[in-house]
């Protein structure tokens, strides 16, 4: 079982102004790899408070999806949050999210997301609509298992239940 932690990032979703449709989106989505969603929270695009969320929940959680800020506008700093609290970049997971996302919409490669390991977690930013969530997740998510486990130590062979193309 993976615990994971899923954060929305979304100034008018915290002032109550926006209902949050990715978080939901996410929780359902993540229950295909057994993962139980234990936090959820929907917050400002504060790059502080962002900073501390994903501190937090790293602590409590093995996987820690955030959705929303990794455009272009100047509110938009969740990768930069993230950037400065990862020990270790992924670069191969945005890489993924963006190529996949490009067979639906050349505005993927708008977005910045990054990903990363802090501690035991794995943090992983999405763009914050529904329908990019769909679209990163299809791509990205029957590796998760793998890098979750990878993350926590285990050393087992990478060839055993390899998933081949
Ligand atoms: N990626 C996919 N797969 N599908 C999408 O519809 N939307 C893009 C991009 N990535 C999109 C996507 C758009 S329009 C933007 S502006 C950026 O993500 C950033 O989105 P965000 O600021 O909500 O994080």
């Amino acid at each position: 079982m993976i615990r994971a932690a899923v954060i929305t990032m979304s100034d008018k979703g915290s002032r109550g102004e926006r209902e949050d449709l990715s978080g939901p989106a996410i929780k359902e989505i993540v229950k295909g790899i057994g993962a139980r969603v234990d936090f959820y929270e929907v917050i400002p695009d504060e790059k502080e408070l962002i900073k501390e969320k994903l501190i937090e929940y790293s602590l409590l959680a093995d996987l820690v999806l955030t959705t929303g800020g990794t455009g272009l506008s100047p509110r938009d700093v969740t990768p930069d949050a993230t950037l400065e609290v990862i020990d270790r970049e992924i670069p191969g997971i945005g890489e993924a999210m963006r190529a996949g996302g490009m067979k639906k919409t050349p505005r993927s490669m708008l977005s910045r997301a990054v990903a990363g390991v802090r501690g035991n977690a794995l943090i992983i930013n999405m763009p914050g609509s529904p329908k990019a969530i769909r679209e990163c997740l299809e791509v990205i998510l029957e590796v998760i298992p793998h890098a979750v486990e990878k993350i926590k130590g285990c050393a087992a062979d990478c060839g055993n239940g390899e998933i081949t193309r």
